[in-house]
Parts: C-alpha cells; sequence; structure tokens
C-alpha cells in the first residue's frame, strides 16, 4: 500500500512538473533557424531566428489612407489591414500603421539605438536583436489611433475595437499584459501580427500567444 502510495505521488510530482515547464527556459539560448519563413503562422521570437537575408518577396505598400508614411507588409497581411482599417473607419475610428515591415539592418540599428539609450537589459525588454523581430516576416503592424501616438494607443477608442475585432482581420495582439515572462517583451498594445483569421480566432478564443500555441 506504500508503495502505491509513493508510485502515485511520484507520478503527480512529474505530472506537475510536465505542466509548470517553463516556454523558455532562458530567452536568447539555443537558438533555432527558422525553417519556413514565408508560413504565414511563422513563430519568430527570442529562440527562433529568420536569416539575416531573409526579405519577404510578396512586400506591398500599404494604402496612404491607413498608413504613416511608405509601409510595407505581405500582400495578405496588407490586405486585410486595410480591410480592417477600412471598416474602422466606417465606425469613425483610425487605425494607422506606424511601423510594418523592416529589414534585418534596420532592426540592427533600432536595436542598438535601445542599448544606447536605455541599456541592454531595458533594450531587450522592448526591442528584438535582429533576426528576431516579427517586423522582418512582413506580418507585423505597429499601430496608432486617433490620438495620433502609439505610446498611447491603450489610451484610444481604437484600441477597444482592436482588442475585440482584430482577430476577425487575422490579427492578434502580440504582446499581452501579463504573457511577459512568455513573449520575453513588454506589453505592447500598438503591435498585431497576422496569422491569419482561423489561427487568430483560436488565439482569441483561447487567449494563448503563439508560443504557447507551439509549445
Ligand atoms: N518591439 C518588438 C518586440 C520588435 O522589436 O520587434
Ligand atoms: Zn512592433
Amino acid at each position: 500500500m506504500k508503495k502505491e502510495l509513493c508510485i502515485i505521488v511520484f507520478i503527480l510530482l512529474c505530472l506537475t512538473l510536465r505542466y509548470d515547464k517553463p516556454l523558455f527556459t532562458k530567452f536568447y539560448y539555443q537558438i533555432e533557424s527558422i525553417k519556413h519563413p514565408n508560413s504565414i503562422q511563422v513563430l519568430v521570437n527570442k529562440n527562433h531566428q529568420l536569416s539575416s537575408h531573409y526579405v519577404p518577396k510578396d512586400l506591398e505598400v500599404i494604402s496612404n489612407q491607413y498608413a504613416y508614411d511608405e509601409k510595407y507588409l505581405r500582400k495578405e497581411a496588407r490586405l486585410s489591414f486595410e480591410r480592417l482599417s477600412e471598416e474602422a473607419s466606417t465606425l469613425g475610428y483610425r487605425i494607422i500603421g506606424v511601423s510594418a515591415y523592416r529589414d534585418y539592418d534596420y532592426q540592427k540599428k533600432l536595436y542598438q539605438y535601445y542599448v544606447d539609450t536605455k541599456g541592454k537589459e531595458y533594450a531587450d525588454l522592448c526591442s528584438a536583436r535582429p533576426g528576431h523581430s516579427e517586423h522582418q516576416s512582413g506580418l507585423a503592424i505597429d499601430v496608432m489611433g486617433s490620438n495620433l501616438d502609439y505610446n498611447l494607443f491603450e489610451e484610444s477608442e481604437e484600441f477597444t475595437w482592436m482588442s475585440e475585432n482584430a482577430h476577425h482581420y487575422g490579427f492578434i495582439l502580440r504582446y499581452p499584459k501579463g504573457k511577459e515572462q512568455i513573449t520575453g517583451f513588454k506589453y505592447e498594445p500598438w503591435h498585431y501580427r497576422y496569422v491569419g483569421v482561423e489561427l487568430a480566432t483560436t488565439l482569441y478564443q483561447k487567449n494563448l500567444t503563439l508560443e504557447e500555441y507551439f509549445h
């Protein structure tokens, strides 16, 4: 009887350890090169890296009605983002892209800027190292609302609308509040990632990040 109890306790302990296992033991550790960078569902993060040469082949410019200056996304994401912004505008909202595709070298300079001005520890919470930014995939976009400041996007009425509707257009809030230990980044209410309507809806309904989904 005692032996059986020990076995049960052992099994329960194993199960607990299995389910409490963090998604990443360490960020920027045992980094994997991304094998299918053109997949709409591609996982780009601190542990999955795009090649420095990767440039999506189907980048298209976003209509200047819905982007500040000349901004590019991959075709499918561009079409969906324009549909999203158009629908929002019929409801009186403004959703404008302020940063979309960024190439490897641009990201390298951006990350270095944060390191130089804020220190490495803070830089790693708010900026991806080159090759590790979703912006290089051409599937991510930072947006601002009618208060015209992406840093204040959370305070805009557009944020509430995006929170409830972005998934209908295939976009997810990629770095949510409370999931910083999983994504490795600070909460970014302005950063949306295109993954397609089906996956975006699943992630929205189950409240999952891409890391949790692929784990
Ligand atoms: N700010 C996000 C994490 C990036 O640099 O891609
Ligand atoms: Zn972003």
